[in-house]
């Protein structure tokens, strides 16, 4: 069993669903790598939805020298099988023994929740039950902290919400977390770390005009809540440069802006310790495969975009690590994790 309150705890060798008997040696839970981030930088929260992803991601890490989150969505896990993403994770940890790094479940339900807490591969869900009164939120929340915390997993949860879509629920404003609520929340529930709502939101399309990041809202559960960790979805940045570059090579991208990166280290002075990044990935990839079929409009075989696409995501991967300040931190992480 993981124990979540020892740093150097791994998870142990176990059978999960699918009777796979894995040892995942560098597979630590995401309290262990906020206890040593807390208050000094950020660790990158990565979705991925397949094999060149993966390949690309920990290359990335690893060459930055920085630990990482791994994260698998709802949607991830249909797309790619839940199975399949499980055992990519525990093959990874094995192609790429220096890496450190957390399996965590993005925006899950409780059923989803409960699944990965029985992988035997997760280390760290998300619940997230936003959209529900705060009292209902508690609730289901509390029974999946009481399920992972048992099987030595952490717990992520929500309270506001992103505008925009969430795993199949909308909300049309932003839905500010507001602090007391938060104080009340972490102290119901015991989860592990706390994902808050400041005024980003998910996907390309952020900010209409200025944007606007309510640091005030994070000053203040930092006040209520000190040395708790919290985490910033909806964190890409868009480039404008990858946007030109896929519209240049015949996409139609209008009107797509996102978080300025400069404001990763504010953040995280001030309690955020895991930020979220999908969209920027998708867009790397959309900008690999435009460019590399405009340009080759001869070829078919899918290894001859993925062979361009997994160096320039590992790039991608390391320069975003040097934003948010976890690059270069691998060494210092694993000694005091002792692995
Ligand atoms: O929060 C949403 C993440 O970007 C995951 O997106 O549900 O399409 O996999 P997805
Ligand atoms: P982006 O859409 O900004 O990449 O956010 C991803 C996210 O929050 C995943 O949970
Ligand atoms: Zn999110």
């Amino acid at each position: 069993m993981l124990n979540s309150y020892a740093v150097s705890a791994r998870l142990p060798v176990q059978a999960g669903p699918a009777g796979l008997t894995q040892e995942t040696a560098m597979i630590v839970t995401t309290k262990e790598l906020f206890q040593q981030a807390y208050g000094k930088y950020a660790i990158g929260a990565y979705n991925i939805n397949n094999l060149e992803q993966t390949m690309g991601l920990f290359k990335g890490n690893v060459e930055s020298k920085a630990p990482f989150i791994v994260q698998l969505s709802k949607g991830a896990r249909s797309y790619t099988h839940k199975l399949m993403l499980e055992t990519m994770m525990t093959t990874a940890d094995k192609i790429f023994p220096d890496a450190v790094f957390a399996v965590h479940l993005d925006h899950g339900d409780e059923e989803t929740c409960m699944d990965c807490i029985a992988s035997g591969v997760y280390s760290s869900v998300m619940i997230d039950a936003s959209h529900f009164p705060i009292e209902k939120n508690i609730e289901i929340t509390k029974r999946v902290v009481d399920a992972a915390h048992a099987k030595g997993i952490v717990v992520e949860a929500e309270l506001g919400q992103l505008k925009g879509v969430e795993e199949d629920v909308s909300a049309a404003e932003h839905v500010y977390t507001k602090p007391e609520e938060a104080e009340y929340f972490v102290k119901q529930t015991g989860i592990d770390s706390l994902a808050c709502a400041i005024g980003t939101s998910h996907g390309a399309f952020k900010f209409k005009g200025d944007q606007k990041l309510r640091f005030d809202i994070l000053e203040k559960i930092q006040k209520l809540l000190p040395n708790f960790p919290l985490v910033m979805h909806g964190s890409s940045s868009v480039p404008q440069d990858e946007v030109a570059r896929i519209n240049a090579a015949g996409g139609n991208i209008k009107g797509a802006s996102g978080v300025d990166a400069s404001q990763f280290l504010g953040a995280a002075k001030l309690g955020v310790t895991k930020i979220n990044i999908d969209t920027d990935g998708r867009l790397v990839w959309c900008r690999v495969h435009r460019e590399f079929f405009r340009d080759h409009p001869e070829k078919f075989d899918l290894r001859d975009p993925g062979k361009v696409f997994i160096p320039e995501y590992a790039k991608f991967i390391a320069a975003k690590n040097v934003l948010l300040g976890s690059a270069g931190h691998l060494d210092e992480v694993r000694a005091a994790l002792k692995k």
